[in-house]
């Protein structure tokens, strides 16, 4: 057990949050219980209110984030500056690694150590799996995962559970599918495991190259929640309540050869939709590529962008949790 300079204790490495989300990391989605996400949940209704009625508080005001991403962000890093601008708080946006002493070879301690002198918060978008973990075993202060190469993107989970909550009323009892890369997908392997939480059935539809990994198809079995594969989105999509589809991870591939063969293997469509419920969503981490069409945009079950919106609310609940102020 650390004992930090502001009175913030930090329990071990990503802890489970039991004892409540002040002064912790967020690293894994394994972290949270039901108790905490309905919480969080709350608290991002409650920010959603304030930020239609009045458009932001003082919650956070003194307060400093650093946000530091080491890979391309539009989303992540623009909502959680959103996120603690809402709050009153302030940035250190380093989005532009290239800016920064990284260039000049300075390592990830030194600069996480560096950063948390200056901020009470750090939010990290690394490429390599497990980079968040190592930040948080350097810092004092917490380190937020905002996505550790095809590792996990626990606050992109976070804000995929809250927007099918807000949409469908309840998470027990629906049909999960999700769509396209979920070899190299990290927000899938996050999502997929924290609907482990919930009485979900879930079907994963990738080609034989894109496939969910063991690791993570085995931590869903384990958890005893019906799973199915499956190659076709025509098979699965009449039955079900959520279709999550993902954007074939280009960056991943050491072969473009290979990325070519697979890139446009699911492209939904109008056509496609027809198939499916009325009282159903479709949703997307963003960015999207080519996997869906354009025209679905104006179909009430799109929730892409409602989901992405939420993103904001989500991130501002957890930035109040995790300095206490929630
Ligand atoms: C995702 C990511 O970075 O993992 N984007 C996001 O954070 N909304 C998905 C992606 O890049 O395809």
């Amino acid at each position: 057990m650390t004992t930090l300079g502001n009175g913030i204790k930090k329990v071990g490495l990503a802890p489970n949050l039991k004892s409540g989300f002040y002064g912790q990391d967020i690293i894994s989605v394994r972290q949270f219980t039901r108790e905490n996400l309905e919480y969080i949940f709350a608290v991002a209704d409650e920010m959603r209110a304030v930020v239609k009625r009045v458009g932001s508080t003082d919650l956070l005001k003194g307060h400093v984030l650093a946000c530091v991403f080491y890979e391309p962000s539009t989303r992540t890093s623009s909502s959680f500056i959103a996120a603690m601008s809402r709050l009153g708080g302030s940035v250190i946006p380093i989005n532009e690694v290239r800016f920064s002493s990284v260039t000049k070879g300075e390592s990830l301690p030194d600069t996480i150590r560096t950063l948390e002198s200056y901020a009470d918060v750090i939010v990290l978008r690394h490429p390599e799996v497990g980079a968040s973990q190592v930040a948080a075993e350097y810092a004092r202060k917490p380190i937020i995962n905002a996505g550790d190469g095809v590792g996990e993107h626990p606050t992109q989970a976070l804000l995929d559970l809250y927007t099918i909550r807000t949409e469908l009323g309840n998470l027990d009892g629906l049909h999960v599918a999700m769509v396209g890369d979920l070899r190299y997908g990290r927000t899938v392997h996050s999502l997929a495991r924290l609907l482990c939480l919930y009485d979900v059935r879930m079907t994963f539809v990738a080609p034989e190259l894109l496939r969910l990994p063991l690791d993570v198809l085995n931590d869903i079995r384990s958890c005893g929640r019906p799973v199915a594969e499956s190659y076709s989105v025509q098979d699965a999509i009449s039955d079900v309540d959520v279709l999550y589809v993902t954007r074939v991870q280009r960056e991943r591939f050491a072969d473009q050869a290979q990325y070519e063969a697979v890139k446009d293997f699911y492209v939904i469509t109008p056509e496609l939709m027809a198939e499916a419920k009325e009282r159903m969503i479709v949703m997307h981490p963003l960015p999207r590529v080519n996997e869906i069409s354009y025209s679905l945009d104006n179909d009430p079950r799109a929730a892409y962008f409602r989901q992405m919106e939420n993103g904001m609310y989500i991130r501002m609940a957890l930035l109040a949790a995790v300095l206490g102020k929630a």
